[in-house]
């Protein structure tokens, strides 16, 4: 596009950073989320700044070291309900907000990833 990457227009990988630790020291303390999630998130926040910055448009980081991203198979292992993809959302969307990302790409970026989360869902809900 005319303008460039969704990854340049907010401030590249600095911000990703920011966005992802955000993101994890929310999911950390989930409730919803905690269960499927390792204790210690460094690696899952190491993978997660390598795939958002591809998927933003920056560089392929996540694929040179990962291959293909596969994104719903990589999930099959956990149990993600429509209420755990919600939980994810919540925690990303306040994550933008500390991070400070702005509009129009707050908006272009949640919209994404509510898709792809939505995607990821893989197990019905259940009355636990
Ligand atoms: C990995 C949960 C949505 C990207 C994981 C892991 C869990 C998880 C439990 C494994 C963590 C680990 O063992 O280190 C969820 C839940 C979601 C969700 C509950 C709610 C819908 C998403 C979305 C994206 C995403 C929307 C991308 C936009 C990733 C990536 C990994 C990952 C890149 C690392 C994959 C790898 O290289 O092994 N996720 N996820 N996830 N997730 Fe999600």
């Amino acid at each position: 596009d005319i303008q460039g990457s969704v990854y340049e227009a907010i401030g590249g990988y600095e911000t990703i950073e920011k966005l992802v630790e955000a993101f994890y020291t929310r999911v950390g303390k989930h409730p919803k989320l905690t269960p499927i999630f390792p204790d210690d998130l460094t690696e899952t926040a190491r993978k997660q700044k390598m795939f958002l910055t591809q998927f933003f448009g920056g560089p392929p980081l996540f694929s040179q070291e990962r291959g293909h991203p596969r994104l719903r198979a990589r999930h099959l292992p956990f149990e993600i309900t429509p209420s755990r993809r919600n939980a994810w959302i919540e925690c990303m969307t306040e994550a933008l907000e500390e991070a400070q990302i702005e509009e129009p790409f707050y908006s272009v970026i949640l919209e994404r990833l509510s898709m792809t989360a939505t995607h990821m869902i893989n197990t019905p809900e259940t009355e636990k």
